[in-house]
C-alpha cells in the first residue's frame, strides 16, 4: 500500500510517497527559507503565495513518474500552521483526492513529527512520551497506541523553537535561529552566562520560554561586547536543560517503555547529546535531522497508523489544532 503525503502547514511545501507504513520511497521538500531570511521571520502571505507556486511540482517530483493508480491514498496537514499555507496543501489534496478518486486521510501536524520515529527502521513501543519541540509548539504527550494521544504539558507561552528564532534575530544572526545558533554554540562556553532554567524545578509538566528570551535581551543590553559563541552555548544550555529534565521525569511517572523526540529543534546536537547521554538507547527514538522538520514522509506514516481515511468532503483546513488535553 503507498500513500501519499503532503504538507504545508508553515513555509516548507513537502510531498512524500510511503510505502507499507515505513518505506519511504521519496521525499520531497522545497522550502521559501530564503525570502525568509531576508526579512528576518516568516511573512504568512509570502510563505502561501510562494507555496502555491511550489506545491504541485513537488507532488509530481514525489511521485516520480509513477502512475495514479499505483497510489492508494493521500495523506494531508490539516493543522496547526498558519491558515494561508494549510489551505494550499488541504484544498490541494481534496481537488486531487476528487479527481484521482483516492481517499483522503487528514493529520495533525504535531502528531506527525512524532512518526519521524517510525521512518528509520526501528519501532517505538507503547506507552511512549513524545516531546515535539518546533517553532510553534513545545508539547509532553503520551502516546498509548496509534489512536490515543494525550498532551500532559507544554510551554505556558512561547516554543523553544520561538526562543532560539527570536533571540537569533535580536543578535541579528538571520533565520532561522535554531541552527545557526546550535552551529555557534559548539565553540562557546555554555557557563560564560548566567540565564534562568525557566521552571524547572516546578512540580508539573510545562514550560516557558518567554522569561528566558527576556533575560537573554536583557544581558544582551547590559554586556557591552558579547561573544556570540558563549551566548549560543548559554541560550542553548537555558533552553535543552528544562525540556531533557521536564521529559525524563514525565516518563518516569508514567512508566513509558520508550521516549520520541520530534519537531525543528530535535535537530539541535546538544539536546540530542543530552538526552544520549542520559536514556540508553533502546529507548530512545531521534529522527535523523532532515526527519525533524516538515516533511510528508511523516505525515503520510501517520496516516498508515492512524487508518482513518475519509472523503475529501469531510476534510477542512484547522490553524488551531491541538492534541488532545490529558490530566
Ligand atoms: O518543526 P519545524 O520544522 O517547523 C514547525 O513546525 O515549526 O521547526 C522549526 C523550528 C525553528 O524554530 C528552527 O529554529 C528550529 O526548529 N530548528 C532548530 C534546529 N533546526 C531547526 N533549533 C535548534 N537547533 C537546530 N539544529
Ligand atoms: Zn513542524
Amino acid at each position: 500500500m503507498k500513500i501519499l503525503g503532503i504538507e504545508s502547514s508553515c513555509d516548507e511545501t513537502a510531498a512524500a510517497l510511503v510505502e507499507n507504513d515505513t518505506k519511504v520511497i521519496s521525499n520531497v521538500i522545497a522550502s521559501s527559507l530564503e525570502l525568509h531570511t531576508k526579512t528576518g521571520g516568516i511573512i504568512p502571505e509570502v510563505a502561501a503565495r510562494e507555496q502555491l507556486k511550489y506545491i504541485l511540482p513537488v507532488i509530481k517530483e514525489a511521485l516520480q513518474g509513477r502512475e495514479i493508480v499505483e497510489v492508494d491514498a493521500l495523506a494531508v496537514t490539516v493543522g496547526p500552521g498558519l491558515i494561508g499555507s494549510l489551505l494550499v496543501g488541504v484544498e490541494t489534496a481534496k481537488t486531487l483526492s476528487f479527481v484521482w478518486q483516492k481517499p483522503l486521510i487528514s493529520v495533525n501536524h504535531l502528531q506527525a513529527h512524532l512518526y519521524a520515529n517510525w521512518l528509520e527502521g526501528r519501532t517505538p513501543v507503547f506507552p511512549a512520551i513524545g516531546l515535539v519541540v518546533s517553532g510553534g509548539h513545545t508539547d509532553l504527550v503520551l502516546i498509548k497506541d496509534h489512536h490515543e494521544f494525550i498532551r500532559l504539558g507544554g510551554t505556558r507561552d512561547d516554543a523553544a523553537g520561538e526562543c532560539f528564532d527570536k533571540c537569533a534575530r535580536l543578535l541579528g544572526l538571520g533565520y532561522p535561529g535554531g541552527p545557526i545558533i546550535g552551529k555557534l554554540a559548539e565553540t562557546g562556553n555554555p557557563k560564560r552566562y548566567p540565564l534562568p532554567r525557566p521552571m524547572i524545578s516546578q512540580d508539573n509538566y510545562d514550560f516557558s520560554f518567554s522569561g528566558l528570551k527576556t533575560a537573554a535581551f536583557a544581558l544582551m543590553r547590559r554586556e557591552k561586547k558579547i561573544n556570540p559563541h558563549d551566548f549560543a552555548a548559554s541560550l542553548q544550555a537555558a533552553i535543552v536543560e528544562p525540556l531533557v529534565e521536564k521529559t525524563l521525569r514525565v516518563a518516569e511517572d508514567y512508566q513509558v517503555k520508550t521516549i520520541l523526540l520530534a519537531g525543528g529543534v530535535s535537530a539541535n546536537q546538544f539536546l540530542r547529546q543530552q538526552f544520549s547521554q542520559r536514556i540508553p538507547l533502546p529507548e530512545l527514538f531521534i529522527p535523523s535531522p532532515k526527519l525533524c522538520t516538515d516533511n510528508g514522509a511523516c505525515i503520510a506514516a501517520n496516516a498508515f497508523f492512524s487508518n482513518k481515511a475519509v472523503s475529501w468532503k469531510g476534510i477542512q483546513a484547522n490553524p488551531g489544532l491541538e492534541i488532545e488535553e490529558g490530566v
